[in-house]
């Protein structure tokens, strides 16, 4: 048994809105047996409790649950930060060209353990990932984060028109494909399978059909998928699927709007979306760097709590420009702001940990650090730096540390990561 000595602030309870209610402990004590937590409280309260226990002291250091990044493309890390583009050209100029690249097995083994390194040199334990096309390389991304335990949702992308021919499948090989990956990788050890349609423009009707059908019969599996990002996008949506009631009503024709649903962006919805996406417990990622970067727009987050629509915070690298959640959460309060709405940080803290859990149902293994939740949590040392040690002083609340990191942090903050128990990442003196 190991003990953590450590302030640590979690969310401990089931809440699908955002409340107040955050647990902290300033001199707290984390128990971890093998790779689960098993008790949780104020330091000395513990360490009486469990007199053999093995403690490490990380005082004057934060432990928090590992972070959630909802939504983001593991082959874009080499394709980030690219001037000048909006979505449609951007795809068309950066991503495409680079996502071509892994029909080599072994350039995406590569890749993947460069992506992985950053997840977790930045504190983020769980990524809803976007893959390529081949399968293969939704096999390297699913191989490489079991080798470390991680809990990864992944998918290969399918589209089936409108991107170049080598990046093409169809209805029966992407329906094909997915369901052999659902067997190879769904609830195995601790990687899930999404369904991953790129978005409308990509799929015919025949291949969302074909989806939708793997969608009923594999009723866990996560779906994730990008919506209403860009007003050229709404608009070719709609051109594409005259038939449809909206860009939502695409995907809602073919039974991918549900629980377990992860939306990219949802930046323009109307009224209506935004009622159905509510009713439906399907989940918004909210991606404010790539937002900003692609000039996208700025989320609705009150429109998305007026109509209990889940809300998760994602990096969508590679639009995305940072891995770090801290920064991610830095940019949506600016959102916030230009909107006149500040996100607070304790909202900013729970859309990327508890409150992204329940979005997806996961909150009894991940996002929080609960007894019996998977030991994966990180140690954060706020005053990394010059600048930093005299902006956060020793005795700080915990919102002010988390919002000082969200502006001048990055993965100089994350002293520690660790996965399933195990300590997957040290930062270097
Ligand atoms: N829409 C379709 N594909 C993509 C993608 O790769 N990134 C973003 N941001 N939006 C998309
Ligand atoms: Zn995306």
């Amino acid at each position: 048994m190991q003990l953590f000595r450590a302030s640590i602030a979690h969310f401990p309870k089931q809440t699908t809105q955002f409340d107040n209610d955050i647990a902290i402990f300033k001199d707290g004590g984390l128990l971890v047996n093998d790779n689960e937590i098993k008790d949780i409280g104020e330091f000395h309260v513990i360490a009486e409790r469990y007199p053999a226990a093995t403690v490490s002291d990380f005082s004057g250091k934060w432990i928090l649950p590992g972070l959630i990044d909802s939504h983001l493309h593991y082959p874009q890390t080499q394709s980030i930060a690219h001037y000048g583009e909006q979505l449609l050209s951007w795809l068309e100029n950066y991503t495409f060209p680079t996502e071509m690249q892994f029909e080599n097995s072994a350039h995406a083994t590569t890749i993947a353990n460069v992506f992985l390194n950053q997840l977790l040199r930045n504190g983020t334990t769980t990524g809803f990932v976007f893959t390529t096309v081949h399968k293969e390389s939704c096999h390297a991304l699913f191989s490489a984060a079991s080798d470390i335990d991680m809990a990864i949702v992944a998918g290969k992308v399918c589209m089936d028109r409108n991107c170049p021919r080598e990046l093409r499948d169809n209805a029966e090989t992407a329906q094909a494909d997915s369901a052999q990956l659902i067997e190879t990788w769904h609830n195995k050890g601790r990687s899930r399978y999404a369904l991953t349609p790129r978005f409308a423009p990509t799929s015919t009707e025949a291949q969302l059909a074909a989806l939708g059908e793997l969608a009923e019969q594999y009723s866990d599996v996560f779906i994730q998928t990008h919506l209403s990002e860009n007003l050229d996008e709404i608009a070719w949506v709609k051109s594409l699927f005259p038939q449809a009631d909206g860009y939502l009503d695409v995907y809602d024709k073919y039974n991918l709007v549900r629980e377990r649903s992860v939306f990219g962006h949802g930046i323009h919805l109307t009224p209506t979306e935004w009622a159905r996406l509510g009713e439906s417990g399907a989940t918004i990622a909210f991606c404010p760097t790539s937002n900003l970067f692609l000039g996208s727009g700025l989320f609705d987050m009150t429109a998305a709590r007026a109509n209990n629509v889940h809300v998760a915070m994602a990096t969508d690298v590679g639009a995305g420009t940072t891995f770090n959640m801290f920064k991610t959460y830095g940019d949506a309060y600016k959102v916030s702001q230009l909107r006149n709405e500040p996100i607070s940080p304790l909202e900013g803290f729970y859309l990327m940990t508890q409150g992204a859990a329940v979005a997806h149902a996961l909150d009894h293994e991940i996002g929080n650090l609960n007894p019996g939740s998977t030991a994966d949590f990180i140690v954060v040392e706020p005053r990394f730096d010059e600048l930093t040690r005299l902006r956060i002083k020793e005795d700080v609340e915990f919102d002010d540390v988390f919002f000082a990191l969200s502006i001048l942090g990055d993965d100089r903050a994350i002293d520690q990561t660790w996965i399933n128990g195990t300590c997957r990442y040290k930062k270097e003196d």
